[in-house]
């Protein structure tokens, strides 16, 4: 028997090279080896403003991506979070058992609210219990993402215990997994890469515009002028170069950066041709993908009535334990 794998991703904006080097190219990577579950999680991403108009494209286009990167629905189940309202329903059961306090620490509730002052919303308060529903639901012990999401795994072990000890063992406890690329940052190399900060480049970026976002990026801030040596190590392209670009070219800029052998522009004009060496392929697929909706609609519909059932089994379980029926 395979373990069974959760994760998911908000159809909140561009799915960038931080989602794909922190999360999708992992998932694609341990997709066969697990029971493999995938999610758009579109209740997640309306707890910050978002536009209705464009919201189911943006959800389809998300789904479209996932594909794109490699995941095959024949392989592992690809869904959409609110087509199995399950999740909503375990959300409210877990908020019962998980303290204000628990949720009061979480990093990114602390940083959305500071980003969106004027709507601090009880969903984006209560939004790693939803994060843990969506993991036991389906009693997924494997958890695939990037650094900032591993308070909420955290968290998802919390309630689960708490769950189990009050009720009796019904969940597992949920592990993350973290791969190398778990903290991209942004090409301003000040924050994280993040759809919602505009320093990203997207998985569906042309080479022209690859080069050109590369061209403004922050590099070693301490090298001012071409003939200036500059230290691989606090540059931040450099880092993208080891995840884009073969050993050869990573120890070539290492030692050339280092002895000023080889300027900021150049090395950048490598990047942006290795980084679109192994996006071009992933954009195409996209592409073709997005020409045909209704696929993708016809997948995520298999996918959900699969999940849907192992959602009502384990509801029925936790109905049965609360002493509901
Ligand atoms: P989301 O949509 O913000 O991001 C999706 C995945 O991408 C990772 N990620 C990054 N990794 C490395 N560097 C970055 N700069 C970077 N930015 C994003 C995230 O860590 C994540 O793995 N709460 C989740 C969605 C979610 C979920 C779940 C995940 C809902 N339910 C259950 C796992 C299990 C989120 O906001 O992801």
């Amino acid at each position: 028997m395979k373990k069974r794998l959760f994760s998911g991703i908000q159809p909140s904006g561009d799915i960038h090279i931080g989602n794909y080097l922190g999360a999708l190219k992992n998932w694609v990577a341990m997709a066969r080896q697990y029971d493999s579950i995938f999610c758009v999680v579109d209740y997640h991403a309306i707890t910050i403003p978002y536009d209705t108009a464009g919201f189911r494209s943006r959800i389809l286009h998300t789904a479209a991506m996932l594909m794109a990167v490699g995941l095959k629905p024949e392989e592992c189940k690809i869904f959409v979070q609110s087509h199995v309202p399950e999740h909503t329903e375990l959300c409210w059961v877990l908020s019962t058992v998980i303290q204000m306090g628990h949720l009061e620490r979480m990093i990114q509730y602390k940083e959305k609210s500071k980003q969106h002052a004027e709507n601090i919303n009880v969903g984006l308060f209560t939004y790693p219990v939803l994060q843990a529903a969506d993991i036991l639901i389906y009693k997924a012990e494997v958890v695939p993402v990037g650094e900032d999401q591993i308070q909420h795994i955290e968290l998802s072990r919390e309630i689960a215990r708490k769950f189990n000890t009050r009720f009796g063992p019904i969940f597992p406890e949920p592990l993350e997994k973290v791969s190398a690329g778990a903290r991209i940052m942004g090409l301003d190399g000040q924050a994280k890469m993040s759809k919602s900060l505009g320093n990203t480049i997207a998985l569906t970026d042309t080479p022209e515009i690859i080069h050109q976002k590369l061209k403004t990026a922050v590099t070693d801030v301490n090298r001012k002028r071409r003939s200036d040596t500059g230290n691989p190590d606090v540059c931040n392209l450099f880092t993208l170069h080891k995840y884009f670009s073969g050993s050869e070219t990573v120890d070539e800029i290492n030692k050339e950066c280092r002895n000023a052998g080889i300027g900021c522009i150049d090395c950048k004009t490598k990047l942006a041709a290795h980084m679109s060496a192994e996006l071009n392929p992933i954009r195409e697929r996209y592409n073709a993908i997005v020409s045909h909706t209704e696929d993708v609609v016809g997948h995520l519909e298999s996918g959900a009535n699969q999940c849907r059932e192992m959602a009502r089994q384990t509801m029925g379980e936790v109905r049965s334990a609360i002493g509901i029926r």
